[in-house]
């Protein structure tokens, strides 16, 4: 292992470090807290002193070390956040590996583009040529101030100035071409951009990783707009424009309303709205959301007035439900979208961005707009469109409020529209071929889960008190889940060569590598100070004891009579499962 690493781990405590994003409780011998990666309710992010390290068993079902945790909240890289810790804990890195090697050459391209943006900005505001953006953005009314806090410019009609301009800033084709500010033509590369009013596309801690650039006019025969191609600075599906601008206002208000276009978040924010950030006329996919999500749990969607906006709309509405967000929705049909609305009629802008419409409530309105709902078709068709969203909702209150409410509206009982629902979420298991989960599989999860609790508390436990109960009744073989097994063998003779006191620093190192992570996860699971008490493990115990026993059982009755002792072996097993079951309502 890099020894940079090792020092820069021992000298971060990842409860401390954590401890700065997320609330974290002791409970147990680990820490808990709510997931910083995801929405939810009850906690389900651990957080392990011992083994510094983290892990989520909500949704993400993801962990790591202090790195790992660092990479998912910033987005960046494992050699970003690695240089970012040492950096904070004063420990000097050599600059030799291969991810040095491909961190330099993203830092380049950064200073690739911020370069290229200068040099924009400097073009609209110093040069005769700007001239002409510059009375674009007035006749757009856009002031100096947004132009500098956006950091606006112009790419000059010219083949190759930029280009020029990179290459005595010492930077190679290939760079300016990986950029993507340069296209490859038949007699050598030349100025992606150029004749367009420039936005810098930034990421959230205001990095400049690709441009969009605007046409003067609407006539343009190229594309009205033109962005950075993807590359190894630019994601579309995971950018929002304007996030740097907009995350402190949008963690202040706890609120960020999601627009389509560039003019219709620096418009709206001159006009004051500064938690406002844009998807850039696509739907809003399920990256853009977990960026969002980092500064707040509610998400306002600010429609332009055309259907085409509904319709990619409601491919992030699933999305966006699975996470828990709350989403409301603003619709604008007073003006053609955000930029026009608050440029032509301010106050009925700021009116109708302070009501959004709850999510399902917009959507029933859209349904009721487009069917009528006096006659018996018009309802199926309200009915079976809205139920497909009311069947995803999460809250089973909020659910049921939607219910009642379309019922009503369509004056039909609350059981035919439930009915509705149902058909929904059938027909779409058909769609994905997935069956009901059977009764069997609920079971096996179940001992799956008691195996895991069991060995949770066993590890967690550096007095070995709990093992004491768990010794008594389980040997390895009683575990289904092979690792775990393994795992509890291990542990047993662990015990005997160290007696006094569980290690788990030492205990993981007697274990093979596919088990050590295994083990980390194990170590993390049980966290309820419930499941902590005797009376509860016990239960546990005996649970899991049945389990393996009826699993015997059925093993022995699939084989023949035949085998040697099989009546004994027989009786001696339904005697225990008896004593077990005995125990098991004793307690
Ligand atoms: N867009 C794009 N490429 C295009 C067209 C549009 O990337 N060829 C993105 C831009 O971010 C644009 C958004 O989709 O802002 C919405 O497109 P549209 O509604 O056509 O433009 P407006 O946002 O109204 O742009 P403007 O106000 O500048 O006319
Ligand atoms: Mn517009």
């Amino acid at each position: 292992m890099d020894t940079a690493l090792d020092e820069v781990k021992k000298k971060i405590d990842i409860i401390e470090y954590i401890g700065q994003f997320v609330t974290l409780k002791k409970t147990g011998r680990n820490f808990k807290g709510l997931c910083p990666f995801h929405q939810e309710k009850t906690p389900s992010f651990v957080v392990s002193p011992d083994r510094q390290i983290w892990h989520c068993f909500g949704s993400c079902q993801d962990g790591g070390d202090a790195i790992k945790f660092l990479m998912k909240w910033e987005n960046i890289t494992f050699y970003e956040a690695l240089k970012e810790l040492a950096d904070k804990v004063g420990v000097k890195l050599r600059h030799s590996s291969v991810e040095d090697a491909a961190w330099r050459r993203k830092e380049r391209l950064i200073h690739l583009n911020s370069l290229a943006g200068e040099y924009f900005g400097y073009v609209l505001a110093k040069t005769k040529v700007g001239e002409l953006a510059k009375r674009y953005l007035s006749s757009r009314k856009i002031n100096d101030r947004i132009v500098n806090k956006f950091q606006l410019g112009y790419a000059p009609q010219s083949w190759d100035s930029l280009f020029k301009f990179l290459h005595k800033k010492k930077f190679l084709p290939e760079e300016v071409f990986s950029a993507g500010l340069a296209v490859q033509g038949g007699r050598g590369m030349y100025d992606r951009f150029r004749g367009r009013l420039m936005f810098p596309l930034k990421d959230q801690r205001g990095n400049v990783i690709g441009f969009s650039g605007r046409a003067l006019h609407d006539d343009d025969p190229a594309a009205k707009y033109i962005n950075t191609p993807e590359g190894p600075l630019y994601h579309k599906r995971e950018s929002v424009y304007g996030i740097d601008t907009a995350k402190e206002a949008i963690k202040k208000t706890g609120n960020v309303y999601v627009v389509e276009g560039e003019f219709d978040v620096i418009s709206p924010y001159q006009a004051g709205f500064e938690n406002i950030v844009a998807v850039k006329g696509t739907a809003i996919t399920r990256e853009q959301l977990q960026l969002l999500q980092r500064y707040t749990a509610k998400i306002t969607l600010t429609m332009d007035s055309d259907a085409a906006g509904l319709e990619a709309m409601k491919k992030g509405i699933a999305e966006a439900e699975e996470m828990e967000l709350e989403v409301g929705v603003v619709s604008l049909d007073f003006a053609k979208d955000p930029d026009e609305a608050v440029q032509t009629k301010p106050e009925e802008f700021r009116r109708v961005l302070s009501h959004p419409v709850p999510l399902y409530d917009f959507l029933i309105d859209a349904s009721l707009k487009k069917y009528s709902v006096h006659e018996a078709y018009g309802k199926k068709k309200i009915g079976e469109e809205v139920a497909v969203f009311l069947a995803k909702i999460k809250n089973p209150i909020v659910q049921s409020h939607y219910v009642k409410k379309l019922a009503a509206i369509l004056d039909v009982s609350e059981s035919s529209v439930a009915s509705l629902m149902r058909r929904a979420t059938e027909e779409k298991k058909k769609r994905i071929f997935m069956r009901t989960r059977t009764q069997a599989s609920t079971e096996a999860l179940r001992e799956t889960l008691l195996q895991k609790y069991i060995l949770s508390i066993t590890f967690q436990d550096e007095t070995y008190e709990s093992a004491g109960y768990v010794l008594q009744i389980l040997n390895p073989a009683d575990f289904s889940i092979p690792a775990y097994g393994k795992m509890y063998a291990a542990f047993l003779e662990y015990k005997i060569k160290y007696p006094d006191k569980f290690m788990p620093t030492v205990f993981i190192l007697t274990l093979p590598a596919e088990l050590q992570v295994v083990f980390d996860e194990v170590l993390l699971f049980a966290t309820s100070d419930l499941i902590f008490e005797k009376e509860n493990l016990k239960k546990l115990i005996f649970e899991a004891k049945r389990y393996s026993l009826k699993r015997q059982l059925a093993t022995l009755l699939r084989m023949t009579d035949e085998k040697e002792g099989y009546e004994r072996e027989l009786k001696d097993l339904n005697h225990t499962l008896n004593e077990v079951e005995k125990h098991l309502a004793a307690l």
